[in-house]
């Protein structure tokens, strides 16, 4: 007897988001992935392709052809995009037309009749944005691809997924922004409460979503694990490494800094201040354990990070 599984394709895989629910599916046994990369020989993607039920295809967003070779026959589809353009962080233009190219071909891949599930992944937005201009320009871009995807009418086969900001970005590559002996690096104001997620959760999260579709298509969801303040997320590292290490602080960056050196993340931490994220946390909690999502709280993946550089040193 033949056991056919259906096919999802993951589009960024090599990424954190990407490679996370790649992780995720593979586990599940439940589905083929596609894995797509520009380019399968990269260490990330040759490791994403060892694991079962994984292949690696070959697939760029700009490139519409390539991704209707990656999503033919699929039944589901993992969209991001990115504003990352070589070393330049925040390129508007790059990422809608990704966010085109990949909803132009999801519609087209739709017409043909397999695909049944379309997951894309924008990002958190506060309930009432509009009022609360200016809205940070990577963050437009994610909802006017949001809006996008419903002028083209694929709401009835979508889930938006809204990730929050990633724990991962407190061991961040800008200077000032990476936790250290004595400092845990923030955007957001030090009493301020602001909404976090370990990015591994937005693998749990999408499989979940792939595997129960009646319950999640045509919804969208903010997701965040974590909902602290600065002080607060600095006590948790201090209690972790115990009262005889020096003593960790929680380091705001300076907005002006911010606003001079990368103008839309200044923007991003007024925003988060003024319109905050929008999760509701309280109801994540209960349709995680409902689907059996174990969120990662951020002082268990504190706890592991601490450990693997210790093990590193
Ligand atoms: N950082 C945060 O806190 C946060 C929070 C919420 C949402 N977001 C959003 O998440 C998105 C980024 O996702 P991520 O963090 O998973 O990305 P990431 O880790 O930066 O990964 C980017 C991946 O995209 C692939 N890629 C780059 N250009 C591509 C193209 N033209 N076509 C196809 N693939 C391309 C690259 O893989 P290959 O080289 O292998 O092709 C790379 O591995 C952004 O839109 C960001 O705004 C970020």
């Amino acid at each position: 007897m033949t056991n056919i599984k259906p096919i999802i394709a993951v589009t960024m895989s090599t990424g954190l988001q990407g490679s996370g629910v790649v992780k995720e599916l593979s586990k599940s046994d439940r589905f083929e992935i596609r894995a797509i990369t520009r380019n399968p020989n990269s260490d990330k993607a040759l490791a994403l392709g060892k694991l079962p039920n994984v292949s690696l295809f070959k697939g760029d967003l700009l490139d519409s052809k390539s991704l209707f070779n990656c999503f033919e026959n699929v039944y589901g589809i993992f969209g991001n995009t990115t504003p990352t353009k070589g070393i330049r962080p925040l390129v508007r233009n790059y990422e809608i037309e990704q966010g085109r190219n990949l909803i132009n071909v999801v519609k087209e891949i739709q017409n043909l009749g397999n695909l049944k599930h379309f997951i894309f992944s924008s990002i958190c937005k506060a309930k009432d944005p509009l009022l609360n201009e200016p809205s940070p320009g990577h963050f437009s871009s994610k909802w006017d691809i949001e809006n996008y995807l419903t002028l083209n009418n694929l709401k009835p086969i979508t889930t938006v997924i809204r990730p929050a900001s990633y724990f991962e970005n407190f061991y961040g590559d800008l200077p000032g922004l990476r936790i250290s002996e004595t400092s845990f690096p923030g955007v957001v104001s030090p009493n301020k409460k602001w909404q976090t997620i370990a990015v591994e959760d937005v693998g749990k999260w999408s499989n979940a979503i792939f595997n129960n579709p009646k319950r999640f298509i045509n919804t969208s969801l903010n997701l965040a694990g974590e909902e602290l303040t600065g002080k607060e997320m600095a006590n948790i590292l201090q209690k972790i490494r115990g009262t005889k290490s020096k003593k960790v602080n929680y380091v705001m960056a300076p907005r002006f800094l911010m606003k001079t050196f990368v103008h839309d993340i200044g923007i991003m931490a007024d925003w988060i201040e003024r319109a905050g994220y929008g999760a509701n946390i309280a109801s994540l909690k209960k349709i995680a354990e409902e689907e059996n999502i174990v969120m990662t709280k951020l002082e268990n993946w504190l706890i592991d990070k601490e450990l693997k550089i210790k093990d590193r040193n």
